[in-house]
């Protein structure tokens, strides 16, 4: 069966790169992007696009028909910083959204999902280094509790209904096409734009705040592993533990360092400490690499190095 693939949250910073690879490895027009708006003029000129809301059944529907889609990625969700501020909003747009997904699927209109979950699942009762893929999780974010109850509800549709849904637990991912939406990680991205504007960058959570972390190659080549795999494979069908390289906002800075020496970093930490506190610091994913092959290529040195080059040209820094 070829494969016709729907994205919903095509715009965002995930969905923007997963769409340009998706096409990229299928062609262009057996992957249609999404969202409830427009993206940048790359995404927009790469290939079919239509307006979704997430949360309308039937806009959905209507596109899977059109194109005779089999499978659906669901990249659209409030993160954590601003679904503290739209606690319900939070809540009804990543639930709803999920719903409408695992229904097209259990009534056989979709063949396969995938839907992310986060670190977010974790909470201060969580162990913190080396997190197991099953442990205590009593998430204290919107966001959080949004992922885990997401994952209760994958898990569950495998379980009763067949549904062949996959899902990892992002880390904080670090890119530079699409601009992040929300979430307590953006700092590590936010860090190389002020670095190269203004030399110099004042942190929203503190010096030795270490969280797990990924590059956004790493993240798509593991989203489209974990799709591509045989579904014995997977065997794990609420959500795979899933890690690159974990940093503080002390060792991210002194990485910009090397190439930027006079780089400065201040700290000024608000209301998202408190939920990277939350968070673990590093993440155990060995299932993830037992089951369906998963390994990581970028670390902290190589992912500094590709976002200088990249963001230097958008900002025309010389160094
Ligand atoms: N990057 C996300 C956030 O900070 C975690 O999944 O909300």
């Amino acid at each position: 069966m070829n494969k016709s693939i729907l994205i919903i949250g095509a715009c965002g910073q995930i969905g923007t790169e997963l769409t340009l690879k998706l096409r990229e490895i299928n062609g262009e027009k057996a992957v249609i992007a999404s969202d409830i708006h427009e993206g940048s003029n790359e995404l927009m000129q790469s290939g079919p696009f239509e307006l979704i809301n997430a949360m309308d059944y039937d806009s959905i529907l209507k596109v899977v028909e059109k194109y005779a889609i089999n499978e659906v990625y669901l990249m659209a969700a409030m993160l954590s910083a601003t679904g503290e501020k739209f606690p319900e909003k939070a809540w009804e747009l990543n639930m709803n959204s999920l719903f409408n997904v695992l229904n097209l699927a259990k009534s056989g209109k979709i063949k396969k999902v995938f839907w992310p979950s986060s670190i977010a699942v974790f909470g201060p009762t969580t162990p913190k280094e080396n997190t197991p893929q099953e442990t205590v999780m009593e998430p204290s974010t919107v966001y959080g509790i949004s992922k885990q109850a997401g994952e209760r509800w994958c898990e569950y549709y495998f379980n009763k209904f067949g549904v062949d849904v996959r899902s990892i637990r992002y880390p904080g991912i670090i890119s530079w096409k699409a601009n992040p939406g929300g979430g307590t990680t953006d700092y590590a991205i936010e860090i190389f734009h002020k670095a190269l504007q203004e030399g110099k960058y004042n942190s929203f959570l503190n010096k030795e705040t270490k969280l797990p972390m990924m590059y956004i190659d790493d993240a798509i080549d593991a989203t489209i592993n974990i799709m591509d795999a045989k579904p014995e494979a997977i065997k794990i069908r609420s959500s795979y533990n899933l890690a690159g390289m974990s940093f503080t906002p002390h060792e991210v800075s002194e990485e910009i360092k090397k190439t930027i020496p006079n780089f400065e970093i201040s700290y000024s930490p608000d209301f998202r400490q408190k939920i990277a506190d939350s968070w673990p610091k590093s993440i155990d994913d060995s299932k993830a690499r037992e089951d369906w092959g998963w390994n990581h290529k970028v670390d902290l040195e190589k992912m500094t190095t590709i976002m200088l080059e990249n963001l230097s040209l958008k900002y025309d820094f010389n160094y």
